[in-house]
């Protein structure tokens, strides 16, 4: 609907609107309270055609920090899909009973469709292999705070590089900043997409490297950011063991790297940071779980117009 605003590529939000949630995210982990009932009376629904635990969980905990309401369904089999609905038909009938939308699906482009069919905003929460846009607002928001800028960064990511949307996503965002140096540690099997490094790097003229080594890059970064190797996209089973355990970080692969490291991960994960890391100052994984919650209710209240 066209007076109807959606999220479903990161690219749709400016830097400067970026800043602005940064902000608003910033202000309320300060003062959550002045946030309690900017919702009251609204309600998200949550339409979870894949499994997830953060993203649908701090969807509904940001839309009742702001004293909404949430109502949903989180897993296909459990809605009309499992009929043979269509997301169109599906996302209509949803439209009618909530004020916003977060949809997470495992076809590429499903959460677009539906924001083409909804009379409310639709928040993409994943789309396949494809983009994860409120994870890279959770990702911004995080470096924002470790960092205190996202100027002149080297970031490195490593593991599943083909199918992990959180990663498309994340270098799309970055590669609109200054100074911005990208590097790529994967298996061959696991590169990042040529669409992505043609559209995204290449058109932006963003410096970038890659390689099969974690430890040949590890002085240079400034963020790594690390993924688990997506199985449910996997073809076959037999790929997916003999690539899972790629890259495993330990204490001892962090020799050497900067001391203002930033080590980050969307969760879940699996094997591919040892918990022996958990406790390296480093690592931040932990509070960039906390901060999907605040960047959500930011996003929420912006796309519901509410100041
Ligand atoms: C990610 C996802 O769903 O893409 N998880 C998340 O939303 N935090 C990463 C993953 O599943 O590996």
């Amino acid at each position: 609907m066209e007076n109807v605003r959606s999220l479903i590529d990161i690219l749709e939000l400016s830097t400067q609107e970026i800043d602005e949630l940064v902000d608003v995210g910033t202000r309320i982990i300060r003062d959550p309270a002045a946030y309690a009932h900017k919702c009251d009376g609204k309600i998200l629904a949550t339409l979870f055609f894949e499994p997830s635990t953060r993203t649908r969980l701090s969807f509904e905990s940001a839309m009742l920090s702001l004293g909404g309401q949430v109502l949903g369904f989180s897993e296909a089999s459990s809605s009309s899909a499992a009929k043979g609905e269509s997301v169109a038909d599906t996302v209509r009938t949803v439209s009618c009973y909530s004020d916003i939308i977060a949809m997470r699906h495992p076809k590429e482009g499903a959460p677009l469709v539906a924001a083409q069919h909804s009379m409310v905003p639709v928040i993409n929460a994943g789309d396949g292999g494809h983009n994860h846009p409120t994870q890279t607002l959770t990702d911004l928001l995080t470096i924002h705070h470790e960092k205190g800028r996202f100027e002149d960064l080297t970031v490195g990511f490593c593991g599943d590089l083909k199918f992990g949307r959180t990663v498309h996503s994340l270098i799309s965002a970055m590669s609109r900043y200054r100074g911005t140096r990208i590097v790529l540690v994967s298996p061959d099997e696991l590169k990042l997409p040529s669409y992505v490094k043609k559209e995204v790097l290449q058109k932006n003229g963003i410096p970038y490297v890659q390689t099969t080594s974690l430890e040949s890059v590890m002085p240079e970064l400034d963020i790594l950011y690390m993924t688990r190797v997506q199985r449910e996209r996997f073809f076959n089973e037999e790929d997916y063991l003999r690539l899972k355990d790629s890259y495993i970080l330990t204490p001892e692969k962090l020799v050497g790297a900067k001391e203002d490291l930033s080590i980050l991960h969307p969760l879940p994960r699996v094997n591919e940071i040892s918990v022996a890391v958990d406790k390296d100052p480093r690592a931040a994984y932990f509070k960039q779980v906390r901060y999907g919650r605040y960047i959500r209710m930011a996003l929420i209240m912006k796309l519901l117009g509410i100041q």
